[in-house]
């Protein structure tokens, strides 16, 4: 049994400002393991059995070092006063009413940021995640993976007793997800789910931005990770309270894809990468007029485009490399290093000259439009192929490779299994 003090301990302040976890410090006077977040709506009759039911199963084998944050938006079956309830009886549990915000993502982070554990995770209140799995995915962290996710889509998982028409909508949701974001969604075999454990270290000092239901693709698009473990589990039928999860669920969930879409996109990069190409369209058009055009020097047109083409390369790559890719370069001094930059860019562009030389030409002498709007179509269109080809193999190259993410499956033990 506990004080009052420390009751009033375990009473949690909602964390205001962005929603990033900070860091412990080094040597955390108490340090907790796992912290496991709770997000409740009216879910004042499951609160008990799961509280009861986390506790039962950590107690054990982590004793003092893990806590259950209950994170409850001030339900109007007063949850929150059912779980301060039951602090008394479970001095791991703490409580944090919250007010000002609203939301299950955003709760399950203003629960980690009030954390004091190494891992932090996360798992519904109204027990359709089995609470045994609690364990298993414990086990994958201690083992090394850096995110543990509870799985429906691996072998021993599934769904208990869902309509067609739910398991198709579930489904169409992952691919759309697959088809906007593949690089973050094809990470898990179950990306929508809520059951899951995710080292400190992967996520501390990220800002996140939480919308909707789903705060596991938050996590997979933005924190640092290379191992990810999977765990099979029954997504069971709800006993007491109902789902708050509406049609709006749907509209969030794209309005998230897309949101992590676009900040994924190397936008500012692009925005320099084009400046530079606005800089060598201008030397290209000079010279292709002071080449070519029958008033001037009235060279042919494909010689003429050649030499103005690799000027404008000359140009482009130089202000790249100080400038649109120059965080790259600085890893990679030296004049050597430079010129193989400088050989791959250039074989890059010479593909792109021919891609743009056969565009000109095309326009030009095909379809009879001018000369230089001609070239700039073309221009435009290599500018992506340029881009795109220089940022995976000029630059990119001096980087380790791309990450590899290990995935494990386990098969939980017997007596994670109910
Ligand atoms: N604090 C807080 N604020 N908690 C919320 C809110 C909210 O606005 N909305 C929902 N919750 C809590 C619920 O009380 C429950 O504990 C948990 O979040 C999940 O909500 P449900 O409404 O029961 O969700 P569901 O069963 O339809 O949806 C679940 O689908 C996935 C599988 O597709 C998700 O929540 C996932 O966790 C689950 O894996
Ligand atoms: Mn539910």
């Amino acid at each position: 049994m506990r004080d009052d003090a420390q009751i009033s301990d375990a009473y949690l302040d909602m964390p205001a400002g962005p929603y990033i976890v900070a860091p412990l410090p080094a040597f955390p006077a108490d340090a907790i393991q796992l912290s496991v977040v709770v997000p409740t709506y009216n879910e004042a009759k499951n609160i008990r059995e799961m509280v009861g039911r986390i506790a039962g199963l950590l107690d054990g084998p982590l004793g003092e070092s893990y806590e259950i944050i209950v994170v409850d938006d001030d339900s109007p079956d007063r949850t929150w006063q059912f779980a301060q309830q039951l602090i008394s009886e479970y001095p791991r549990l703490r409580v944090m009413r919250r007010v000002a915000e609203r939301g299950l993502s955003t709760a399950v982070m203003r629960g980690w940021q009030a954390a004091q554990g190494r891992v932090l995770a996360v798992i519904d209140a109204d027990l359709q995640h089995p609470p045994e799995v609690i364990l298993a995915l414990h086990h994958e962290i201690e083992r090394g993976a850096d995110i543990a996710v509870a799985s429906r889509h691996i072998e021993g998982g599934g769904v208990s007793d869902w309509s067609l028409i739910r398991r198709v909508v579930s489904r169409a949701a992952q691919l759309i997800g697959l088809i906007i974001l593949p690089n973050v969604v094809g990470r898990v075999s179950d990306p929508m789910s809520g059951y899951f454990m995710v080292r400190r270290s992967a996520i501390e000092g990220i800002p996140l931005s939480p919308v909707g239901y789903k705060i596991l693709i938050e996590v997979l698009g933005r924190a640092r990770f290379e191992w990810i473990g999977e765990v099979p589990y029954i997504f069971r039928e709800r006993v007491q309270g109902e789902s708050k999860a509406t049609g709006r669920v749907y509209f969030d969930y794209l309005r998230h894809l897309l949101r992590l879409r676009l900040s994924k996109l190397p936008i500012n990069r692009f925005v320099r990468f084009a400046i530079v190409g606005l800089s060598g369209v201008v030397i290209d058009m000079g010279l292709l007029f002071l080449l070519s055009d029958p008033s001037t020097l009235g060279w042919g047109l494909t010689r003429s485009k050649l030499i103005a083409s690799e000027m404008a390369i000359i140009n482009n790559f130089l202000w790249n490399d100080a400038w649109t890719f120059g965080d790259l370069s600085s890893h990679q001094r030296g004049l050597g290093q430079r010129l193989r930059r400088f050989g791959k860019f250039q074989a890059v562009c010479l593909v792109g000259v021919v891609l743009n030389t056969v565009l000109l030409n095309l326009q030009f002498n095909v379809f009879g439009i001018n000369r230089y709007v001609a070239n700039g179509i073309a221009i435009g269109c290599v500018t992506a192929w340029n881009f795109w080809l220089n940022l995976k193999l000029s630059w990119r190259t001096s980087q380790p490779e791309p990450r590899t993410v290990t995935r494990t499956t386990t098969v939980p033990m017997a007596d994670y299994v109910e």
